[in-house]
């Protein structure tokens, strides 16, 4: 089963555009379930649920409690658990913990950051059978800052580097984070594997966006987001007309009460 949903991702690579989005919820897994092929269970909780000045600060045991809730309603979409910071120092701690999660959550894949430095560490777990998604570019459990990546040469040789060394070293897909449009499309043209931007281009075979930022639930706005909505201010205007309401003695209504 989890391996024919890989499978269909990989099979989409140059073919039709790999749609992904975060989910931390009951609401948000079944929305995202309904209608994209990959849900990550982020890190991105810590700052967009609580408030976290970074992903650093993410405990597995919260990760874990997000994604069995999760995988507990999406029963369709391959459902990929982020590693948090430090869970996966060597291939050892990397492979313990990545067999807890699966164990208590079910979930169908793994997501590592980083680039060459830790192919070894993917290349243990996929031997091991644990499907491993990548993700270079910008790293936010690692990087001081949120710019873009690849402006200059070095850099822009670096990402490329280390996308080709996971690539071979077994990942079933690549999250390419807020790259320049020409890295994303030498990427995209150069790694076996579907790659799945978030801040990366068109050029990229899928794209991701956090669930919160499409719907306007943020109080940050990048310029790779599209919101779709803006639940923040629907959200804000009827706790205002609820606090009206009780102020004003029109609810409860006769509509709301038990005779
Ligand atoms: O934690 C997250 O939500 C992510 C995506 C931004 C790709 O890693």
């Amino acid at each position: 089963m989890k391996k024919s949903k890989i499978s269909k991702i990989i099979n989409k690579k140059n073919r039709t555009p790999i749609t992904c989005l975060t989910a931390y919820s009951k609401i948000t897994a079944q929305l995202a379930d309904k209608y994209c092929d990959i849900i990550l269970v982020g890190d991105s909780l810590g700052m967009v649920l609580y408030g976290m000045k970074s992903t650093k600060e993410v405990k597995i045991e919260t990760m874990i409690l997000h994604c069995k809730t999760v995988k507990k309603y999406a029963k369709k979409s391959l459902v990929v658990f982020d590693m948090p910071y430090k869970t996966y120092k060597n291939k050892f701690i990397a492979y313990e913990n990545a067999k807890k999660v699966i164990k208590a959550t079910k979930c169908d894949a793994v997501k590592l950051e980083g680039g060459k430095e830790i192919s070894n560490i993917i290349n243990y777990l996929t031997e091991k059978g644990i499907p491993v998604m990548g993700h270079v570019g910008l790293l936010p459990q690692s990087s001081n800052n949120f710019r873009v990546k690849g402006r200059n040469f070095l850099q822009s040789k670096k990402i490329f580097d280390d996308a080709l060394s996971i690539s071979n070293s077994g990942v079933f897909a690549i999250v390419l984070e807020c790259v320049i449009e020409s890295l994303a499309k030498a990427i995209s043209n150069n790694v076996h594997v579907p790659t799945i931007g978030i801040g990366a281009s068109k050029y990229c075979d899928g794209q991701i966006l956090v669930i919160d930022d499409i719907l306007g639930m943020s109080d940050i706005k990048p310029k790779f987001v599209k919101q779709y909505s803006n639940l923040k201010k629907i959200m804000e205007n009827s706790v205002k007309k609820y606090v009206t309401d009780v102020k004003s003695r029109k609810f409860p209504s006769d509509k709301n009460v038990y005779k």
